[in-house]
């Protein structure tokens, strides 16, 4: 019975542990995502309002986190592909951890998930 008590209790000391590192996984990439934002987008884009190209809040409402990607390695055949008739948005070479962080970066001002619940 002690002994049962104590596997259990190693098992949610063990499991807090990796749910804590998960979660502060994401906030350091959330935060890289903001520098490859302020070093190579702001400017023809901002967070919540439109500039030279949509805000990150359009594009997180209605994009996937693979047409993101596919965007900014490639913008001159995907803009066509999001329904662009002309691109404007050069490519920008990104290793592929800036490339995940701001994509995450992006997908975080999503107005139907993080901060609204579905159906409000
Ligand atoms: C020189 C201006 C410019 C820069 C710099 C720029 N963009 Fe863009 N972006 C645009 C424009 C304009 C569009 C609209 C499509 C087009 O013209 O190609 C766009 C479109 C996009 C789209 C697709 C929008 C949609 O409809 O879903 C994404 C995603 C995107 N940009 C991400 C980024 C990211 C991330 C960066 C920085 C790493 C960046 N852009 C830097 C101008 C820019």
């Amino acid at each position: 019975m002690k002994k049962l008590s104590l596997i259990l209790l190693f098992i949610t000391i063990f499991s807090s542990t990796l749910l804590a590192k998960t979660s502060s996984d994401r906030n350091a990439s959330t935060s890289d995502g903001k520098k490859v934002f302020e070093t190579y987008c702001w400017g023809c884009h901002h967070q919540t309002a439109v500039a030279f190209g949509p805000p990150f809040s359009e594009i997180a409402s209605k994009r996937s986190a693979d047409e993101i990607r596919a965007m900014i390695t490639d913008p001159q055949s995907v803009s066509k592909v999001l329904g662009y008739k002309r691109n404007a948005m050069p490519t920008l070479k990104l290793t592929p951890k800036e490339l995940d962080a701001i994509t995450n970066y992006i997908l975080s001002f999503n107005p139907n998930s993080a901060f609204k619940p579905k159906g409000e």
